[in-house]
């Protein structure tokens, strides 16, 4: 057993991939890079963060509605949201090595070692050289940089680069039966987009008065060249985004908000709070006027989780020019003048959480190697620590043998409580092995039926994290599990 922060990423990967949660895509043919399956425990898992997500956004609150926009839009939306146009990043290829880079990456990486080296000056003269590039979108000074500062290839040591060129992160695709331009459609990048043309749809018919807002949890596509990390930087992946709709002028009230409310959505986890921090965005992309990221400190680092942006009118504004369709909102409500606020473009208010990223924090948080040993012997056991309201399975049930009609009697009980609870059934190996097969999975209750039951209807009940047993009666079991797995005890 180590604790080393890198071998404990490594074996949540190996664990995730032994115990059903997470396999790499396409595997039976050598994998497909940045893409990923959820197993049988990781759809569940999966299942239950939306399932919080969802409560805490939009059946918690009476102005918040879902929706469920399709993948496929309209070409021009991305036109509109400035995607077609600026949604890359500017890369390089080695000629020697063939392989491609993120040109910025390069130089970011070449910072970090003149820091470690004690060369802040270089460090600090080359960010501002290379910041300066970026802003003016200057290319080949991009490339100039890397060249005078000797950046080599990471792979090979070459130092043959070529240009700098723009990559677009979107996928595109074609509709319909024939290839041409006019049917090229892409997979989106983020579902925001589908909120904001469709928030007049669900303004009127939900006769919603602002401030409301829009949730939607789906998939998002990015073409990610550097696709590290498992899942933290996926090709294909999960987003859980919320755009709440406000009065001009009240955005940076309503900012502050969603800034402290999302941080305590990830922090009645029981995680411990210095394991997150916020980071300020300094530099803002030109329609935000605030934006914040929340940050868990992964085993490699502080990482983005989650964004909190204030995005202005900008993106209404933007479907308004493209579109040519009114997206104003009349408020009917007397402003200080005394007269209505009337028609205005409303600003927004983004949350916007990676749902992987959220996965897999979560495994990193509840996994743990337990030391068991006593002076007698040695003993381990690798148990995560989930939340019971995320845990994939609520309880298992084992027949202390698979004879004396113990299993008929667990079945029993098991059909009485399956239609409320995830349950899992077992009879094989000892109740030891049992229990620590759960414990991997993180189930938070084992329930053992024994001969006693036969006579009183009573039956263990053993918790993951103490591994306390106590007798029960079967008859309680729905009122026991139910309350320990309540959304009350997250959401109350
Ligand atoms: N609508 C705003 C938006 O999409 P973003 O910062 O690009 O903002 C939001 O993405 C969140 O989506 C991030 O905080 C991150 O958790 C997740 N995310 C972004 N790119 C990802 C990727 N390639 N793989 C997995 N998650 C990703």
């Amino acid at each position: 057993m180590s604790n080393a922060p890198e071998d404990i990423f490594k074996n949540v990967i190996s664990h995730a991939k032994e115990y059903g949660f997470v396999f790499p895509s396409s595997e039976i043919y050598d994998g497909l890079s940045a893409v990923y399956d959820y197993g049988q425990n990781g759809v569940e898992l999966k299942n239950n963060i939306k399932t919080y997500w969802w409560k805490a956004m939009v059946q918690m609150n009476e102005n918040i509605v879902g929706l469920d926009s399709a993948i496929f839009m309209h070409p021009m939306i991305w036109k509109a949201s400035g995607h077609v146009d600026g949604f890359s990043d500017p890369m390089i290829d080695n000629k020697d090595s063939q392989k491609r880079y993120r040109a910025d990456q390069l130089l970011e990486d070449k910072i970090a070692a003149y820091d470690q080296e004690g060369k802040t000056d270089l460090a600090e003269l080359l960010q501002s050289e290379m910041d300066a590039a970026l802003k003016n979108e200057d290319l080949p000074r991009l490339r100039e940089l890397i060249i005078e500062y000797e950046i080599t290839d990471p792979i090979g040591g070459s130092k043959n680069w070529t240009e700098v060129r723009q990559f677009n992160l979107m996928f595109s695709t074609q509709m319909g039966a024939i290839a041409g331009e006019a049917d090229v459609v892409y997979l989106r990048p983020e579902t925001a987009q589908g909120i904001f043309v469709n928030y007049l749809n669900v303004q009127k018919s939900g006769r919603m008065k602002i401030p409301f807002g829009i949730a939607q949890i789906g998939k998002a596509f990015r073409n990610e060249v550097i696709a590290r990390q498992f899942i933290i930087r996926m090709r294909e992946f999960e987003q859980m985004e919320m755009q709440y709709f406000v009065r001009p002028g009240t955005q940076l009230e309503w900012f502050e908000k969603w800034k402290e409310t999302r941080l305590k959505w990830h922090l009645a986890l029981g995680t411990a709070p210095e394991k997150y921090r916020y980071h300020e965005h300094t530099k803002l992309a030109h329609y935000a006027d605030a934006a914040f990221d929340i940050e868990f400190e992964f085993p490699f680092g502080f990482k983005e989780v989650e964004g909190i942006h204030s995005r202005t009118d900008f993106d209404l504004s933007q479907h308004q020019k493209f579109s040519n369709k009114k997206m104003q909102y009349f408020d009917p409500e007397l402003g200080p003048d005394g007269k209505p606020y009337g028609n205005y473009i409303p600003y927004v208010i983004e949350t916007s959480i990676g749902l992987d990223r959220m996965f897999l924090l979560t495994m990193i948080n509840a996994y743990e190697e337990e030391d068991l040993s006593t002076e007698e012997r040695q003993d381990s056991r690798t148990v995560l620590h989930l939340h019971p309201c995320l845990a994939p399975v609520k309880a298992a049930i084992f027949p202390l043998t698979k004879k004396d009609g113990l299993p008929e009697k667990a079945r029993e009980i098991m059909d009485a409580l399956k239609v409320d609870f995830n349950l899992q059934y077992e009879e094989k190996d000892t109740i030891g092995r049992r229990y620590r097969r759960q414990d991997a999975i993180g189930t938070p209750f084992c329930i053992t039926v024994d001969h006693q039951t036969l006579e009183d209807d009573t039956v263990t009940i053993r918790y993951r994290d103490t591994m306390q047993q106590e007798r029960v009666k079967a008859a309680d079991l729905q009122k026991i599990i139910g309350d320990l797995v309540s959304w009350k005890n997250l959401l109350g």
